[in-house]
């Protein structure tokens, strides 16, 4: 059953929650899909309440939330903590959770017992794995497991020192064809949807011609189904590297830095807290204590 088209305005206690049937609605009815990173309870609340179709607990948060300074040395266990709290802070977006690297690769089996914490502990209702070739295994093993999955290609943090830095994937004929072959495998092995990352916007529109399943884009033109961008880039809560994909809605980090300046500001020069920010007690309740209190210490 499919449910019925969801507006930014709709009021969120009256939306229903994204479903797959629902995404591939979207897609058969070309409206675009739009989906956000989220790593914690209130950018989760923030998502639902901006209308966002699907919500990302992307591994991207291994550096926007976590400090590292690449995706790959975040854990299962880290992952987990992030995607339950995105989870207590959703009603209506569709949730996917990044496997992180070294957590689904070696094997089918521990592809499958990792996506299963995901959604057993996180309360995820999809994950995402990155990359082609091998991993298409791991996708179908996935599908066939009973979890939907989600693939991703073109550049795939996971793996970007192999790929030679994250740079944009697909720009000749044959890293180009790479990149549908990766992408119509995973489509035949079962995935629900994809990512496609920092590829051509022509090479999108090629393979988008091929493609059956809900493509959704991070850099890859405007001819996917949907959007895709890090929270943190699109709000500007961080200040580091910014790719060109990204366009940037708010100074989020600045007007953080204004208002934490401002509050030191004010209590170095004591001019907080005021009596509003004050509790009070009655004046019998004070001479009361002060009564069984010792005297004052007198210094000498
Ligand atoms: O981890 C992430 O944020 C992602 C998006 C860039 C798609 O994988």
């Amino acid at each position: 059953m499919s449910t019925a088209p969801k507006t930014p305005d709709t009021p969120t206690d009256d939306r229903l929650p994204v479903t797959l049937p629902a995404l591939a609605d979207k897609r058969e009815r070309d409206e675009p899909i739009v989906m956000v990173t989220a790593y914690d309870f209130p950018s989760a609340q923030v998502a639902e309440v901006a209308g966002v179709d699907m919500v990302l607990v992307g591994d991207s948060g291994a550096m926007t939330v976590l400090g590292y300074d690449s995706t790959v040395p975040v854990s299962v266990d880290e992952m987990v903590v992030l995607a339950r709290a995105v989870r207590r802070g959703l009603k209506t977006p569709f949730l996917v959770a990044d496997l992180p690297f070294g957590s689904y690769e070696a094997s089918d089996a521990q592809a499958i017992a990792t996506a299963q914490r995901f959604v057993k502990e996180a309360g995820a209702d999809a994950v995402k794995l990155e990359g082609g070739g091998k991993m298409v295994d791991r996708a179908r093993a996935l599908a066939e497991a009973g979890i939907p999955v989600m693939g991703h290609v073109g550049l795939t943090p996971q793996t970007a020192t192999a790929l030679g830095g994250y740079k944009a994937q697909g720009r000749n004929a044959d890293a180009a064809l790479r990149v549908a072959e990766d992408a119509l495998a995973l489509q035949e092995a079962g995935c629900f949807a994809i990512v496609f990352e920092a590829i051509p916007a022509e090479v999108t529109d090629v393979i988008m011609q091929h493609m059956e399943i809900p493509v959704i884009g991070i850099g890859a033109g405007a001819s996917t189904d949907g959007q895709v961008l890090v929270l943190h880039d699109l709000l500007g809560i961080h200040d580091g590297f910014q790719p060109k994909f990204v366009k940037r809605y708010a100074d989020v980090k600045k007007e953080m830095v204004r208002g934490v300046r401002e509050y030191a500001e004010d209590v170095r020069t004591r001019g907080f807290p005021k009596a509003e920010h004050t509790y009070g007690i009655a004046p019998e309740e004070l001479d009361r204590l002060r009564a069984q209190l010792p005297p004052h210490r007198t210094v000498v």
